[in-house]
Formats: C-alpha cells, structure tokens, sequence
C-alpha cells in the first residue's frame, strides 16, 4: 500500500512529507524533484512568495546511495521566509503573543470555518496550513510517484486549457486517445509561461492576466492532466471506495482551489446521446483490444481501460485580491473591506503541476495495489507476467 503525509506551516521552518510504500531498488534523483518544484512555482501571475522562494528538497530517509530502501521516504523543503518568521511561528510559549492575532477572515479562504472548527480567535492558527504553499510537498512526493511510475513507461503531462474566459478548445473524444498529440500539448504547454499548447490562447491568457492585475481581480481556470502508458486493470468495480476515477476525482478535488473534476469527456457527456459518447471496442492482431475515442479519460467502472487516463480539473479564481471583499471581523463583529496581501492574481499554470502530482501519487497508488512487491525487481516480474496474460487474453 502507497500512502503518504504532508505537515508544514506556510511561515514555519519547513515542510514535511513521508512517502511509504515504494519498494526497494528504485532509483530516485533529488534534481528531478527539485525540477519539479521549479515548475510548480513558475507561471505568468504568480505573486510574490514564486520570489521570495526558491523551493529545494532534502531527503531525510529511506534512499542509500540513490536508490530506496522500501523504508519510508520523508524529505524536507525548507521555507526561505523562516527568518522573518522564527518568533512568530515558533512552536516555543516564551513566544507566544509576539505577533498581533489575525481576527478578519477572508472569504474563500478556510479562515472563518476554520476558526469556528477549531475555536481559534486568531485565524494564523488555521491560514498557515490551510495555504497553497503545501502544494509544494505534494509535488516533491509526486515526483516520487512519477520515477516509480516511468519505471514501467507510465509517464505524466499536463496543459492548461482555460485561463478566465479565454479558452483552447480541446475535445475529449480524439485527442484524449492520442498520445502522440497528447505529449505533443504538454511539451507545448511546457514552454509557455500559461502552460497553455496554443500559442494564440497564450497570448490572451497572458493579457488577460495584465488586465486582471491592472484591475485589482484575480482569476482562476482549467487545466488537464494524463497519464500515457497504463496498462487496463489498475483500479477497481468491485468496491466505492477503491474505484480509480473515484480516487482520482478525490486527489484532485482536494488541491486547494479545485471546484471541479471530470474525468475524460467529464460533464459534456451528460448532453451527449449514448452513441456519441461511448468508446467503441476494436481489436487488432498487433494492438489488442482499442479505442478510436477516449471520451472515458481511460477508466471504465473505476478500473483503466488501456487508453490514456485524463482528468479535467477547475480552479475557481484566487480568493485574495487587491479589489476588497466584504467580510465581518471576528472580534468586534464589524464589518471591514478584506484587506489585499501579496498573492497570486493566478495559479492555473502551477496548480496543473500539483494535479499531475496528485496523478501520479494515485496511479502509483493502484499499479502497487494490483502488482505489489518489496523490491522493484518483484514488481516487475509480477507486472511482467501480467502483461503476458494480457497478450495471451
Ligand atoms: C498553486 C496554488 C497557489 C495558490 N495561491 C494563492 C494565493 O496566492 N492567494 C490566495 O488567496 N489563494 C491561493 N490559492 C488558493 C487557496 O489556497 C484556496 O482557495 C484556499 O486555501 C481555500 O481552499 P478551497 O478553495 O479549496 O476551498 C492557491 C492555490 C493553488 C493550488
């Protein structure tokens, strides 16, 4: 079983993750991770932490002499703003009350909930977890996922295609069967600094996102994430909470500002007549059983079907912005304009990387599940011997 943890505050000293569950002899480079974190915090909009940080990861346990041991994996990403911050987030009481309690919760934002929940009067206590900035363990673990995953040639892209109201029109049905076209729109999206493929809706994205600055808004968007490479069988119809697209949706949905999941064709198949949007089934001597369309993002009945997973994601726009919100302080009970803080006017670009995370985390998750194994030779030999059922089916 793959499961893993994230703890950190956003101003604390750092971020912590434990990876458990990959086996033994896998190789693992901290420079893939770190290059991971570094797409995570580029993008057109990002606010001024993307600055002040410069993301590294150390790795605590669990790797010798670059490879796993199968014990857990934790690593350590340090927060360069620490020094600012080392009174008023220490963990020591001698510190306590050195800096004033945050009482105005923002809307949006966990501040107000989260401060009923947990009977806090200073919404600190709640804002420091409840902030994006984790997002960055779950990349460095999800760059984990994925060189366990590229072991078996499953690799992960993604590309956004909505910023605002400006859209690259992107059909589920052929595209999503295609990866060649696939990795075509995230190599593409890989240059672009809205990670988006078209260079047409670049552009607008871009100019929206001056526009959005220059007018005090923020803006959220929609981004698709894929994983090419899956072989049919990793999931499952026999229980709720073990199907894929059931995991999936999770994983995604609880990035911080996701609103909204669809796997493959998503939310478009409703208005489609069954015909449309079904993915016929062809069988080939050479390829096996195929699809000519993909509108299922790859899952049938929470187990892969073969084809290319994909999911959709919306991200609603950032809650903080320079145009006050209205909200009611906690304390006095009255009324104030939410004050605007340094913040992303849009993340769609870095929120994508995190969704290919949270991919790779959960396919990592079921490929486990199904093929087990202590040590990377055994996952292989067991995955090994069901590929050959699969073409002997
Ligand atoms: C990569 C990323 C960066 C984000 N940056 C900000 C930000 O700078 N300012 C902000 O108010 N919200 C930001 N958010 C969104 C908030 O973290 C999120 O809306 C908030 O925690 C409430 O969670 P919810 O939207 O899932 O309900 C970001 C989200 C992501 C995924």
């Amino acid at each position: 079983m793959l499961r893993f943890y994230t703890a950190g505050e956003s101003h604390g000293r750092g971020l912590v993750g434990i990876l458990e569950g990959l086996p033994a002899g896998l190789p693992l480079s901290i420079e893939f991770i770190n290059s991971e974190l570094k797409r995570r915090q580029k993008g057109y909009g990002r606010g001024g932490r993307m600055k002040i940080e410069s993301d590294q990861a150390q790795i605590l346990s669990g790797v010798r002499w670059g490879k796993t041991l199968g014990s857990p994996i934790s690593l350590f990403i340090e927060n360069r703003d620490w020094a600012n911050w080392q009174e008023g987030m220490s963990a020591d009481a001698v510190h306590a009350g050195s800096l004033e309690p945050v009482t105005r919760p923002r809307p949006g934002h966990a501040d107000l909930p989260g401060a009923l929940k947990y009977a806090q009067r200073d919404i600190r206590n709640i804002l420091e977890r409840s902030s994006a900035r984790e997002t960055a363990m779950r990349v460095a673990l999800g760059a984990l996922a994925k060189s366990f995953l590229l072991e078996f040639g499953i690799s992960i892209g993604s590309f956004v295609t909505s910023i605002g109201d400006v859209e690259t029109p992107i059909k589920a049905g052929r595209t999503y069967a295609d990866t060649k076209l696939l990795l075509k729109l995230s190599e593409r999206a890989g240059k672009s600094d809205v990670s988006c493929p078209s260079r047409d809706a670049a552009a607008r994205m871009r100019a929206e996102i001056d526009n959005a600055i220059k007018n005090g808004y923020s803006l959220g968007g929609q981004f698709t994430v894929f994983a090419l490479g899956v072989l049919p069988g990793l999931g499952t119809h026999t229980q709720w909470d073990r199907k894929l697209d059931g995991l999936l949706a999770q994983a995604l949905m609880s990035i911080q500002a996701i609103k909204a999941v669809e796997i493959g064709g998503g939310a478009a198949l409703s208005g489609l007549p069954g015909r449309a949007a079904m993915d016929e089934i062809f069988y080939g001597k050479e390829t096996g059983f195929f699809r000519k369309t993909n509108n299922m993002g790859g899952i049938e009945g929470g187990i892969t079907n073969g084809m290319p997973v994909v999911a959709r994601a919306s991200m609603k726009p950032i809650p903080t912005q320079r145009k006050p919100l209205h909200s009611v302080d906690m304390k006095t009970k009255k009324p104030f304009a939410a004050a605007y803080e340094r913040s992303d006017v849009c993340a769609v670009p870095a929120a994508a990387v995190v969704g290919e995370a949270m991919l790779a985390l959960v396919l990592a998750g079921a490929f486990l599940e199904k093929f087990g194994g202590d040590s990377i030779t055994e996952t292989r030999r067991n995955y090994e011997s069901y590929k050959e059922c699969l073409q002997n089916f």
